[in-house]
């Protein structure tokens, strides 16, 4: 007992010295799967969550700009990891002090790897430009807290990169986008790869270090891909093209982890549980699969959830909030599945005398 409480005191003593005293908070990059209010903020942007019934299912009920009913899989893993929610990088009230305690999310939706892709969205934030925003960021707080400090904070921040769906399903499938005719789905993916190796490895020259990489569920499924095929079937097209994106990523992200320094960085799907739920809905509770919670009733694809759309009964029911987006239960359940593949690993302290979880395996 003495001996602990010696120790405390040690450490309380001894933090000071040590610099930074920065909690651990997350940087996420994404898309519309997690977007928390990005897009709200850009006024031109066509892929927008910013009218009910988004939100319906968070907090006060309003839109907040996360494309779903409630929360997105990054909210519940981060939650989950005792980590706080970062604000979007385009709330007016951001300041270095709420970056500080707080992280920031740069996902947009409509963004892609690719530069070109979400095009028809007018106005989206691509990975390249969100990991310019993050360069911003990093200067706006080493002139805050100082150079030293500042490092020390982002190494041991936490990162998410999710992002890939759009630059399928709005950009390569899409044949007004030149990528659709300038690519195969093998060199397409290759290009891919190129360039998110190449922004994985600025994010790592950043400080990066732990880093999260989330891969694509079975998009083929979703109700806009099902309601564009002539039998209402899932896209067997797109889904192999998700999951040979899977494949790709997973070598992509195990690689760079061995070879950069000092690089913890994982690659995470939930494909296999997606693509249970879209099986078996009723083995998870849930009635429908294969249509949006939010619809305009036979007018599909409505593309977005409208206040004059009307709600299924029950939205914990639906595996599909939108025409494009799972509702807050199937995130939850696709969370449930990174966490367990995935345990404390992204947990903000590395305790070395914490309890065995019942998740590890
Ligand atoms: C993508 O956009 C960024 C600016 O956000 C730019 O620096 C980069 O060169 C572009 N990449 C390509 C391949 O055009
Ligand atoms: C890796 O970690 C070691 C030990 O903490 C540190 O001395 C070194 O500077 C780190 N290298 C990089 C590139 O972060």
């Amino acid at each position: 007992m003495k001996t602990t409480l010696l120790i405390t005191l040690l450490l309380l003593v001894l933090l000071p010295i040590h610099g930074c005293q920065c909690k651990i908070v997350q940087f996420i990059f994404g898309d519309s799967l997690s977007d928390v209010g990005n897009n709200m903020n850009l006024p031109k942007s066509l892929a927008q969550a910013s009218l009910p019934w988004y939100g319906i299912d968070f907090g006060n009920g309003l839109p907040n700009g996360r494309f779903t009913n409630g929360r997105t899989v990054a909210d519940i893993i981060g939650d989950h990891s005792g980590l706080p929610r970062p604000p979007p990088f385009l709330d007016s009230s951001l300041s270095e002090d709420v970056i500080l305690s707080n992280g920031v999310n740069f996902a947009s939706g409509g963004g892609g790897i690719l530069n070109e892709t979400g095009g028809l969205f007018i106005q989206r934030i691509s990975l390249s430009r969100q990991i310019e925003l993050f360069q911003g960021t990093q200067q706006l707080i080493a002139d805050k807290i100082g150079k030293e400090e500042a490092d020390k904070f982002f190494q041991d921040g936490r990162y998410v990169v999710a992002l890939g769906s759009n630059d399928f399903i709005n950009n390569y499938l899409m044949p007004v986008y030149s990528d659709s005719w300038k690519y195969n789905d093998q060199t397409f993916i290759d290009y891919l790869m190129e360039t998110l190796g190449a922004q994985l490895k600025v994010l790592h020259s950043l400080g990066a270090r732990q880093l999260m990489v989330f891969g694509l569920g079975p998009m083929g499924c979703i109700p806009l891909q099902r309601v564009l095929s002539s039998s209402g079937g899932c896209q067997d097209r797109t889904n192999k093209l998700a999951l040979s994106f899977n494949k790709a990523t997973d070598q992509l992200v195990t690689g760079l982890s061995a070879q950069l320094a000092n690089a913890s960085f994982k690659f995470g799907d939930a494909y296999d549980v997606v693509n249970d739920l879209i099986t078996n809905p009723k083995k998870h509770g849930f009635s429908n699969a294969d249509s949006p919670c939010c619809s305009m009733g036979r007018i599909r694809p409505a593309i977005t959830c409208t206040p004059m759309s009307t709600l299924c009964k029950d939205r914990s029911k639906y595996v599909f909030w939108d025409e494009y987006h799972p509702s807050d239960r199937a995130n939850q359940m696709i969370a449930d599945e990174l966490i367990k593949k995935f345990g404390f690993l992204i947990s903000p302290s590395p305790a070395p005398d914490s309890a065995p979880s019942p998740d590890s395996s």
